[in-house]
Parts: C-alpha cells; sequence; structure tokens
C-alpha cells in the first residue's frame, strides 16, 4: 500500500493506509476534510483551516495520517508520553518513540491481540479475533517520574512482548494513569493474565512474531 499525499494551499496530508486503525477520528472531525466512502479523492486540505485540520491528524491514533504545514510549522512532540490500553485492541503510543529502530511520527497503535498481519503494529484483526481484553487494567503503585517526555524506544522482542524503555505513562481507556515507568514489557500475544503486561505466556502460547 503507497502513502497518498493530498497538497492544499496551507498544509499537506500523508496517509500511509497500512497503519490506519478505522477509528475514524479523521472523517467524524470533518466529513469535507476526510470524505468517507468517496470514490477517488478523499483528502480535501483547502476544505477547513489548516490548524483545524492538523488539530483532526495530530487525532489519527495510529499515525497513519501526519502533516506538513506550508508555514513550517511541524508536529512537536507530546508533553507527556503515554500508552493507552484500549478495550479490546491495541496500544496507542503516543510520544517522541521508535518501533524497532525505526523513528514513528509521535503516533503509533501496537498490536497486543497477537493476530495482525502487519506486527508490530495493529490492523484490526483483534476484531474478527474477537480478542476481549479490558481497557480499565489495576493500577500499580508508581512514583511520579523526573521526567515525563523525551525518547522513548519500543522494541519488539522475537516471539515476546515489546520491551520498551523510556519515561511512560500507562493510561487507561478512559484516561486513568495505571502506571508510570521508565521500563516495561507489554504482552503482544494476547494470552498474557497480568495484561497489558507481559507474564511470560506467550512462550506456553507457541506466539510467534519477528523482533530482535
Ligand atoms: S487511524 Fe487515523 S486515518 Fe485511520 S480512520 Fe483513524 S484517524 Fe482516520
Ligand atoms: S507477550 Fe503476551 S504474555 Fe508475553
Amino acid at each position: 500500500m503507497t502513502v497518498e499525499t493530498a497538497r492544499g494551499g496551507r498544509i499537506t496530508i500523508h496517509f500511509d493506509p497500512a497503519r490506519c486503525v478505522h477509528s475514524r477520528n479523521c472523517v467524524l472531525g470533518n466529513p469535507q476534510v476526510f470524505v468517507p466512502n468517496a470514490e477517488g479523492e478523499w483528502l480535501h486540505p483547502d476544505a477547513a483551516p489548516a490548524e483545524e485540520v492538523e488539530a483532526i491528524v495530530r487525532s489519527c491514533p495510529s499515525g497513519a495520517l501526519t502533516f506538513a504545514r506550508a508555514d513550517g510549522a511541524d508536529e512537536r512532540a507530546p508533553e507527556v508520553n503515554t500508552v493507552r490500553v484500549r478495550e479490546n485492541g491495541p496500544l496507542a503510543f503516543h510520544a517522541e518513540c521508535t518501533v524497532a529502530g525505526e523513528t514513528q511520527p509521535f503516533r503509533a497503535t501496537l498490536c497486543r491481540c497477537g493476530l495482525s498481519r502487519n506486527k508490530p503494529f495493529c490492523d484490526n484483526r483483534h476484531h474478527e479475533g474477537g480478542f476481549a481484553a479490558t481497557g480499565e487494567p489495576a493500577e500499580q503503585a508508581s512514583q511520579p517520574l523526573a521526567a515525563r517526555n523525551g525518547a522513548l524506544a519500543i522494541e519488539p522482542t522475537r516471539d515476546g512482548p515489546l520491551h520498551v524503555t523510556g519515561n511512560l505513562e500507562v493510561v487507561s481507556g478512559t484516561g486513568r494513569t495505571v502506571n508510570r515507568v521508565t521500563e516495561t514489557w507489554l504482552c503482544r500475544c494476547g494470552h498474557s493474565n497480568n495484561k497489558p503486561y507481559c507474564d511470560g505466556s506467550h512462550r506456553k502460547a507457541g506466539f510467534r512474531a519477528e523482533g530482535t
């Protein structure tokens, strides 16, 4: 799948369909700019003020949408690195992050059901796979981090969890902070009994995935 580009006078929108998790923030945010079910061109960057288009692009959880402003104002890293635990769905990172060493557009949705064919990214197969997992995990005792942003490295391990290093707040689907960490291992096989964390169940489940 190739990246689509729609150039506007004040802002250009890029869309990487391979990353889209169909959260529909874009088409619900402004259906004149992001036209649902369009035959032909569906991105119309001049149909709204550039600030509005930018805000909708930044609300795209997967990073499928990115932008380039004509005035050079680029997307900035968030003040707080977060991973949101989506009920029955992926892990949604918002951070200055790399995945397997590759720089991400500050947003990335990573598979935690084990079914994606685009691992480590989510490809929405959790729906058809009937993945069931709470978005409201129990809180863990944690201390405020000395810094809440900065570089975050997400390393998918071979046949195992995501190894994450850097400042990170683990946030529930409703926005509750459930943990604050500088290193953690997050389940991506779908079998942990301690989700969103890995508990070693991937070995018994025979989980197979590329990684480091
Ligand atoms: S993941 Fe991004 S591009 Fe895909 S539907 Fe959601 S907001 Fe739109
Ligand atoms: S990756 Fe799921 S239990 Fe380790």
